[in-house]
C-alpha cells in the first residue's frame, strides 16, 4: 500500500464531515420523529441527548479515528484493536463495517427516490392530483406495491399515470449507486472531499430558499385560519415538559441524535482517520456536531412540518407522519401542487434531499472501502467495484420486498438498534479499557479548544451510564415483542402473518452479512500471516 490518504484542506475536511452528518436524517427522519413524538415534547429530551450523548460520542469517535489513523487504520476492526489488545477486538470492530453496509443498502435506495422525484416534480409527472391519497398511491406504485386500487374514483382514477412496476425505481437506484461508487473510486480527497465542496454549499442555498418559501406560506386557506405556518413552528418549538417521563420519547430522541450525527456506525472514525497525526479533533468534532444541529433543527425543523401544518393542519399532519416516508414523498408533493412555483420549489426540495443523501451514503461506503484496501490490499478501484457489487446484491430484496418489510427491518436493526449497541461498546472500550487518561490525551492532543473538564466525567460516567440504560431498555423492553412477532415498536399491530417469512429472511440475511464479514476478516488475517 502506498501513501495513506489524507484530506486536502481543513475546509474540505469540515465540509466532508458536515456532509457525512447532514443527510436524510436531518430533513426526512427528524421531522417524522418530531411529529410522531409530540413536537415540542420531543425537543427537550432531544437536546439533553445531544449534550450528553451526541457531543461526547462525537469526540470519542473522532479520537478513536485519529488514533487508529496514526497506525494506518481507517476501519474499526483495526482501530478497536489499538485501544483493546485482544483478539476479539477485531470482530467487535466488524460491527463498524456491518452497520454502514446494511444502512448504506437501504439509504442509497431512499436517496435514489429523491433523485427520481426531482425529475417527476420538474416534469410535473404527478401534477393534477393535489390530494394526499393519490400522492400516496403514486409513491406506493413507484415502490412497486401490489394490491393498490388505482382505479377507484377520487383516489386512484384521477387522471395521473401511476407506475406499473418497480422498474423506474430500480433504474434510479442503479444510477445512484453507480454515482456513489464512481465518487468513492476517486478517493478521499479527490472524490468525497471534492463532491462535498460542491454539494454542501448547494444544499445550504437550496435549504435557505425553501425555508424562506415556507415561512412566507402564511395561512394558505382563509377558511382554515388555524392551519398556518406559525402553528407548525409552535408545534416544533414550544416545549412540553410532561413528555420527559415517557421512555419511548427518550429512546426516539437518543436514536435520532445517533442517526443524524452518524454515530455508532464506524463512519466518523473512518473520516477522522484521514487527519494528520496532530490535527485538532476537539474543535472540529464540535463544529461538525453544531453544523449538523443547525441543519437539523433550524433548517430541517422549518421545512416539512410547518409546511404540512399550513396545508393540512396539525392533527392531520401528525397522522400523515405516522408512516415514515409519506411526509416527504406524499405530503410535500401534495402541497407543491398547490403553491405558485410548486414545480420549482418541489424540485429544489428533492434535489436538497439527494445532495444531503449522497454525501452521507459516501460516508457509509468509505469504511468498507478502507477495510477492503487495508485488510485485503485491494486497489481503490477494485474496492469500489467490490463494494458496489455487495450493495447491489443486498439491495435486491430491499427493492423487491419493500412492501413485505425488508427495508423496515434493516432500518430497525442496523439503523436504530445497532447504533446504540455499537456506541455502548465503543465508549466502554475507550473510557474504561483504553483508560480515561489515554482517552483524554487522544481527545485533547493538538486541540484547538479547551475541552471543558466536565466532559471528562461525562465521557467516563454519564454517557456510558445513559447508554447502558438505553441499551437495557432496548434489550428488555423494545426487542422481545418484536422477536415474538407481537405488537411492538416496529409493528404497532403486530407483523402481517404473510410477511413473517420475509421478515425472518431479512433477519437471517443480516446475520449472514455479519458472519460473512467476520469470515472474510479471518481469511485476510490468515493469508497475511502466511505471506509475512
Ligand atoms: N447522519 C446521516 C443522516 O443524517 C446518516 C449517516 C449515518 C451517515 C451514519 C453516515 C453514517 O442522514
Amino acid at each position: 500500500m502506498g501513501e495513506r490518504e489524507r484530506w486536502g484542506t481543513r475546509v474540505g475536511l469540515i465540509l466532508a464531515m458536515a456532509g457525512n452528518a447532514v443527510g436524510l436524517g436531518n430533513f426526512l427522519r427528524f421531522p417524522v420523529q418530531a411529529a410522531q413524538n409530540g413536537g415540542g415534547a420531543f425537543m427537550i429530551p432531544y437536546f439533553i441527548c445531544f449534550l450528553l450523548l451526541g457531543i461526547p460520542m462525537m469526540w470519542v469517535e473522532w479520537s478513536i479515528g485519529r488514533h487508529g489513523g496514526r497506525y494506518g487504520h481507517s476501519s474499526t476492526p483495526g482501530m478497536l484493536q489499538r485501544i483493546w489488545d485482544n483478539p476479539a477486538a477485531k470482530y467487535v470492530g466488524v460491527i463498524g463495517l456491518f452497520l454502514p453496509l446494511i444502512v448504506m443498502t437501504y439509504y442509497t435506495y431512499i436517496e435514489s427516490w429523491s433523485l427520481g422525484y426531482t425529475f417527476f416534480t420538474a416534469f410535473g409527472s404527478y401534477w393534477g392530483a393535489p390530494e394526499f391519497e393519490p400522492m400516496v398511491n403514486f409513491l406506493r406504485s413507484y415502490h412497486g406495491y401490489t394490491g393498490l386500487d388505482l382505479t377507484a374514483p377520487g383516489v386512484g382514477d384521477v387522471g395521473i399515470s401511476y407506475f406499473s412496476s418497480v422498474a423506474p425505481a430500480y433504474a434510479f437506484f442503479v444510477i445512484t449507486l453507480l454515482v456513489n461508487i464512481w465518487i468513492l473510486s476517486k478517493g478521499v480527497s479527490g472524490g468525497i472531499e471534492a463532491i462535498a465542496k460542491i454539494a454542501m454549499p448547494a444544499l445550504l442555498i437550496f435549504a435557505v430558499i425553501l425555508v424562506i418559501r415556507v415561512l412566507t406560506l402564511g395561512t394558505p386557506d382563509g377558511a382554515f385560519p388555524d392551519n398556518n405556518v406559525s402553528a407548525g413552528m409552535g408545534f416544533v418549538w414550544n416545549p412540553v415538559p410532561e413528555a420527559l417521563s415517557s421512555s419511548s420519547v427518550w429512546l426516539a430522541a437518543a436514536g435520532q441524535v445517533f442517526f443524524t450525527l452518524s454515530l455508532g456506525m464506524g463512519s466518523i472514525h473512518c473520516y477522522a482517520s484521514y487527519l494528520r497525526e496532530n490535527d485538532d479533533v476537539a474543535l472540529t468534532g464540535l463544529t461538525t456536531a453544531a453544523t449538523n444541529e443547525f441543519a437539523e433543527v433550524v433548517l430541517g425543523g422549518t421545512l416539512a412540518i410547518p409546511a404540512a401544518v399550513a396545508y393540512f393542519g396539525l392533527e392531520r399532519t401528525q397522522e400523515l407522519a405516522q408512516s415514515g416516508f409519506d411526509l416527504a414523498f406524499a405530503v410535500m408533493p401534495t402541497l407543491f401542487q398547490q403553491i405558485p412555483g410548486g414545480q420549482l420549489f418541489g424540485s429544489l426540495w428533492f434535489a436538497l434531499l439527494f445532495f444531503a443523501g449522497i454525501t452521507s451514503s459516501l460516508a457509509m461506503g468509505q469504511p468498507i472501502m478502507a477495510f477492503l484496501q487495508e485488510e485485503f490490499g485491494l486497489s481503490r478501484k477494485r474496492s469500489a467495484v467490490v463494494l458496489g457489487g455487495i450493495i447491489f446484491l443486498l439491495c435486491q430484496p430491499v427493492i423487491l420486498f419493500n412492501q413485505q418489510g425488508f427495508l423496515g427491518e434493516f432500518d430497525f436493526w442496523a439503523g436504530t438498534f445497532g447504533l446504540v449497541l455499537f456506541a455502548t461498546i465503543e465508549i466502554i472500550l475507550f473510557a474504561w479499557v483504553f483508560g480515561m487518561d489515554n482517552a483524554w490525551a487522544a481527545l485533547t492532543d493538538g486541540a484547538d479548544m479547551r475541552v471543558p473538564r466536565g466532559y471528562r466525567y461525562i465521557i467516563q460516567y454519564v454517557t456510558p451510564a445513559m447508554l447502558l440504560i438505553i441499551l437495557g431498555t432496548w434489550l428488555f423492553g423494545t426487542l422481545p415483542p418484536v422477536l415474538a412477532n407481537e405488537p411492538s415498536a416496529l409493528y404497532p399491530n403486530g407483523p402481517a402473518p404473510e410477511n413473517i417469512p420475509f421478515i425472518n429472511a431479512a433477519r437471517l440475511s443480516m446475520i449472514g452479512v455479519y458472519v460473512g464479514l467476520c469470515l472474510a476478516l479471518t481469511w485476510a488475517l490468515k493469508s497475511r500471516k502466511a505471506t509475512s
